[in-house]
């Protein structure tokens, strides 16, 4: 990257509070969501899921249908264009799972079978609704309860499948202490508070598509992939998000969009109903994860071994690798974990919040109190004991570790010192109470983006880059940033994200966006204010200055990089009922350096949040019969709502990323990792039983045996 002349960085808005900038506009309904943006002509499809879940499509029956008022064209497997799904793209090979109507073969519940298209969005329903689809069913599978035959191991996000060091049975045997536990995760959902919407339109021989996603070049590419067009013509445009978690890259809708407006010559909206995106927007897949942990009396690691079994579709495989955060926290002698998956005939998962590290920490975690508790000793203290110097697997050192200060700055303030580690003590009315910690971390890297920063002739300035705000407050986060670099007032500053045509960036994900983007940022506004040095005077179309951060991070050092947290929770269990209810939480941070006070402490207790979440109702419930979900709607699926949210509270210890030109590491999704587990291990110091399977419900704690 270039650096500044003067050699001196006048820091003003970076780490301030700062409201979103697109907050009014949100606030008053004028920001307008993928499927509201107006356009002339416009029709709608409503997409037609297949009611088995396993099978072929024997015949669709369109006559009727397209006689119903409006109705303008039915597609499905037997008239709907191709696609090539024989590609590589950003994620690897593409997920076959967006190949819709290409094949007459239903691999699960919920899979789309038809899209029908009408003058209004009322009429497409009503004839979907109404479309008759003959099948062919077949015996499915869709049950998952810890070991599959089927099972395979497999690398994926968390990296490779299997590593291993050490004699691991050997220092099992020779260790003083040992922990054997087995835990467990139910299918959870992302169903953002958007529904994914898609329009699609040709426009003078180029596609455009507005849509709600997570990176609009990443889409843009897809599409150009799956229909085999030259990717500079395609546009595609994200303006305002309402949620994406993962679930908001290409999916069904924007394909079949896409398929209709080339069939039909004008604009086409697909929209996801609520219930679809269980469905079509992808999940968390359950795991089953078993944890071996061996230590000396002192509690020092000799074995760690982590495995984790996880599904996937028959159509895709995405593994859920919850044994990838071993390979970070804790060294030992013996140091083994494993990822496998197994393919059922359910809906292909994706990638969601922390995908790997959430429930992987819930286990990973869970075990580390499990084994304080049989070595007597304190949490937080075994823990420190077990810092490694270098990371366990990648033998690198790291950038920064911050986390015994997250613990001691957690401990202060959580008043953590007074408390009595024996469980089932202290009482309160019909409530037991109790507390518990967890550590977190999550990766902290940032991939090459392109971004031009604009001097304009008024005096303000304009930045572009094709980044996503998916509700993190990026926008306002990329000002604060840009304002910085170019030393002016935020309100010179205009950011302009979510359109294809402003070139290469990275997605909104893997807690990497604001990082990457912040860097290309930083990048072409400190060379716009050397070219404006030797400038006099701007032209009317402005001067335009563009980076492509490729280069530099190319040249990154070789460490192991990631965020590291402390999270407190305390919990008040009432056994006669099996009611918990979490009374406060903290969650301490060492996440580099925050740009955005207010928006950050919203992504961290966000995540928290989502830990309460997961820790006592989340929970899909796969029907083995029908293969589909109970209840697949928000009423069904329960998520932590006010009432169940008390105080949380997230803060940060200083920790800035030595390499990063701002000193960010990102915070998306460290939130959500180790925030179960801290639950979990409180309600054992409220009751003194271990809850290792998730959502810890009233059923599970009254027939949980015992308490103290
Ligand atoms: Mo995130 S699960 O990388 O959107």
């Amino acid at each position: 990257m270039t650096t500044t002349t003067t050699g001196t960085r006048v820091t003003k808005a970076v780490g301030t509070a700062h409201a979103r900038v697109e907050g009014r506009d949100k606030v008053t309904g004028a920001a307008r969501y993928a499927g509201e943006v107006p356009f002339a002509g416009l029709a709608y499809g409503w997409m037609v899921l297949s009611t088995i879940t396993r099978g072929r499509v024997r015949s669709v029956e369109t006559g009727a249908v397209l006689e119903m008022p409006g109705v303008l064209t039915v597609l499905h497997h037997g008239n709907a264009p191709r696609v090539d799904i024989d590609y590589v793209g950003m994620l690897g090979v593409p997920d076959p799972t967006v190949a819709v109507f290409q094949h007459d073969r239903v691999p699960h519940a919920g899979w789309p079978v038809a899209l029908v298209v009408a003058e209004t969005s009322e009429q497409a329903r009503e004839a979907a609704e109404a479309l008759v689809v003959h099948y062919e069913e077949e015996p499915h599978d869709v049950t998952f309860a810890g070991e599959h035959p089927d099972a395979y191991t497999m690398p994926g996000p968390g990296g490779p499948a299997v590593t291993g060091k050490g004699d691991l049975e050997a220092e099992l045997a020779a260790s003083a202490v040992v922990v054997d536990a087995e835990y467990s995760t139910p299918e959870e959902h992302h169903n953002s508070m958007e529904p994914h919407a898609a329009t699609a339109l040709w426009d003078g021989g180029r596609l455009e598509v507005v849509d709600s996603n997570q990176g609009t070049v990443w889409v843009a590419n897809e599409l150009a992939n799956l229909f085999s067009l030259d990717p500079a013509s395609v546009r595609v445009r994200s303006e305002h998000v309402g949620g994406g978690f993962g679930s908001k890259g290409v999916r069904a809708h924007q394909v079949a969009a896409v398929m209709a407006a080339t069939v039909l010559s004008r604009p086409v909206r697909v929209v996801m109903t609520r219930r679809q995106l269980f469905s079509l927007a992808g999940h968390r897949s359950p795991t089953t994860q078993r944890v071996r942990l061996g230590a000396d009396a002192e509690g020092r690691l000799r074995a760690l071994e982590h495995s984790c079994l996880s599904r996937t579709s028959t159509v895709y495989e995405f593994i859920e690798s919850g044994a990838g955060v071993a390979r970070v926290m804790y060294d030992a002698p013996a140091h083994h974990t494993a990822n496998r998956v197994v393919r059922l005939d359910v809906p292909s998962p994706t990638y969601m919040r922390a995908p790997g590290e959430a429930p992987g920490s819930f286990a990973l975690e869970s075990a580390l109190d499990e084994l304080a508790e049989k070595c007597g000793i304190d949490p937080i203290e075994l823990r420190v004991r077990n810092e490694p110097e270098r990371g366990p697997v990648s033998g690198l050192p790291f950038s920064t570790r911050s986390l015994p200060a997250c613990f001691r700055e957690g401990a202060r303030r959580f008043g953590w010192a007074d408390r009595d580690p024996r469980p089932g003590l202290r009482r309160e009315g019909r409530w037991l109470l109790g507390t518990g910690t967890a550590a977190a971390s999550f990766g902290a890297g940032a991939m090459p983006s392109t971004a031009a920063a604009t001097a304009e002739a008024d005096g303000t300035f304009t930045v572009r880059i094709s980044a996503a705000d998916i509700g993190t407050g990026a926008r306002t986060a990329l000002t604060l940033v840009a304002a910085d670099a170019l030393q002016v007032p935020t309100d010179r500053v205009r950011v302009r994200i979510g359109d294809s045509d402003f070139g290469p960036a990275m997605i909104a994900g893997g807690s990497m966006g604001t990082r990457s983007w912040a860097w290309a940022v930083t990048a072409a506004a400190e060379e716009l204010r050397e070219r404006l040095a030797l400038s006099d005077g701007i032209p009317p179309e402005g001067i335009t200055v563009r980076s492509d951060t490729t280069e530099a991070l190319g040249a990154l050092a070789q460490t192991e990089r990631h965020s590291f947290g402390a999270q407190f929770a305390e919990v008040a269990v009432d056994v006669a009922t099996g009611e918990v209810r979490v009374r406060r939480m903290l969650g301490i941070f060492a996440a580099g350096r925050i740009v955005n006070p207010l928006t950050a402490r919203g992504q961290f207790t966000g995540g928290m949040i989502w830990g309460i979440s997961m820790a006592l109702h989340e929970e899909a419930v796969r029907d083995r019969n029908t293969g589909a979900l109970y209840g697949a709607d928000l009423a069904g699926y329960h998520v932590a709502t006010n009432a169940d949210v008390p105080l949380v509270e997230a803060d940060w210890v200083d920790d800035p990323d030595p390499d990063d030109p701002v000193g960010i590491k990102g915070i998306g999704e460290i939130g959500i990792v180790g925030a179960a587990a801290a639950i979990a291990n409180a309600v054992w110091h409220a009751t003194g039983v271990r809850h290792r399977s998730l959502p810890i419900r009233p059923d599970r704690v009254l027939t949980a045996g015992p308490h103290a």
